[in-house]
């Protein structure tokens, strides 16, 4: 537990942190911490061990970084394979520990990785020189996206298209988008779609990025293919795949939560949890972690009472017609809903469940001159009241996001306690 407290803490200074790579002797302190975590029990401490049981890692040739991050993500002999734990950041930390054996030597000269010449230029100008189009920042915002994005005849609506605009502003420039139509249901926007847009070039930006551990760090040197948008080349089909690149995130600016609806206010009670909707026909969507809380988390008697729908947004229009008089929703769900329905009597409680997930904005972890001018934009957007008005207008129920930004893996111990 402690151990799991400590990854997610580190995962969020690798994140978050104020500019993670500003010196070296920082660099080298949080190599030596990662290394510590992961790898020093077994390869000893400032990687020396007697050489018997384990590699040493000193003897690791210090331009052959492929090699290690393959031998590291996938495993290799007795050591496990760490591609499901450990982030892009924390992978490169490591090798900097490796290839600078411990800090004790100087960084090998790689023509590859050669950096320019110091930039002595602000956050934002920085981040200008990162933009795909000179002058415009470009984000990819899915078409079917409910009240989160939604395509206009003339620009877009919903939160994540009001965000990517107010970021533009911020960069003093106009925003383009890219609309794209996810393969799958609304609102589950694919995490490996991003990572391909991303990795192509589409955009700079995709606003609506779900923080949990899995979509920071599972598509690592892996390929995907690529969503349709509107002036995609037509030989960029299914077959087309992308090398995922590492991406990097913004400060959470609002947070995904499920709550309480009710067929009719007046079927309104006091909820706390769960459970509490006892003695109500319950609503179950399927195989979503909704109707997962629902099950796991209700009275048995709930349960045997209640009816299971397909996912989907079929679901509340059969709450409207009477199939059932309270379900457990993500709150974007019961916006959309309501928005598109103005005769709808449904209505939501005040209850919020407590597993949600902050929402970001993803970009390339090697663009992320721009998170630093976006963070504090973000932060003064939470604190001034502007973000609440843009979910006003876009018709969402906001809610700040809320620590810890990134959501761990649900195992089914979280499922069943957090309540
Ligand atoms: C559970 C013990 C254990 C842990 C923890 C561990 N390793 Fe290893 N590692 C080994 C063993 C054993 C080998 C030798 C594998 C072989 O060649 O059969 C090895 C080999 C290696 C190699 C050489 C692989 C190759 O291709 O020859 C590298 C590089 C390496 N480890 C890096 C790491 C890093 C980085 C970490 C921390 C993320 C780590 N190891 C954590 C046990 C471990």
């Amino acid at each position: 537990m402690i151990a799991r407290t400590a990854r997610i803490l580190c995962a969020m200074l690798v994140l978050f942190g104020a500019p993670v790579f500003a010196d070296d002797a920082a660099i080298f302190k949080k190599a030596e911490s990662t290394y510590k975590m992961f790898c020093a029990h077994c390869h000893g401490p400032k990687m020396v061990n007697p050489g018997t049981s384990s590699f040493d890692l000193r003897k690791w040739p210090k331009d052959n970084k492929e090699g290690f991050a393959t031998s590291v993500l996938k495993g290799k002999g007795d050591m496990p394979a760490w591609g499901d734990i450990l982030l892009p950041e924390e992978l490169d930390l490591l090798w900097h520990y490796v290839k600078t054996r411990a800090g004790k030597e100087p960084e090998p000269f790689d023509s590859s990785q050669a950096v320019p010449p110091p930039q002595k230029d602000t956050p934002i100008e920085q981040a200008k020189a990162q933009l795909k189009t000179p002058g415009t920042l470009t984000a990819c915002l899915a078409k079917n996206g409910g009240v989160m994005s939604s395509r206009r005849a003339t620009g877009g609506a919903g939160m994540d298209y009001e965000v990517a605009a107010a970021l533009a502003a911020e960069l003093d420039m106009p925003l383009d988008v890219r609309w794209f139509e996810s393969e799958q249901e609304e609102e589950s926007t694919p995490i490996r779609e991003i990572y391909a847009l991303l990795a192509y070039e589409v955009c700079d930006i995709v606003p609506g990025f779900a923080l949990y551990e899995t979509s920071l760090s599972a598509f690592y040197q892996t390929r995907a293919a690529l969503p349709r948008w509107d002036t995609k080349p037509d030989h960029l089909g299914m077959e087309f795949q992308v090398d995922l690149e590492p991406i990097s995130v913004t400060d959470p600016y609002a947070r995904m939560e499920m709550g309480v609806v009710y067929r009719t206010a007046d079927l309104d009670r006091s909820i706390e949890k769960i459970a509490d909707m006892e003695g109500l026909k319950i609503g179950v969507e399927q195989g979503t972690l909704a109707g997962v809380l629902t099950l796991r988390q209700g009275t048995e008697a709930m349960a045997l009472d209640a009816v299971t729908l397909n996912p989907g947004p079929d679901f509340l229009w059969e709450m409207e017609q009477g199939s059932f008089d309270a379900a457990l929703v993500t709150v974007g769900a019961y916006d959309f809903h309501k928005k598109q329905n103005f005769i709808s009597t449904l209505a939501l409680d005040e209850y919020r469940h407590p597993l949600g997930f902050n929402i970001s904005v993803a970009m390339l972890g090697r663009k992320k001159a721009m998170r630093d001018v976006f963070d504090p934009a973000i932060a003064r957007m939470i604190e001034d009241g502007t973000l609440q008005d843009l979910a006003d207008k876009s018709q969402y129920t906001y809610a700040k996001p809320r620590q810890p930004w990134v959501q761990a893996h649900l195992t089914m111990q979280t499922i069943i306690s957090m309540r």
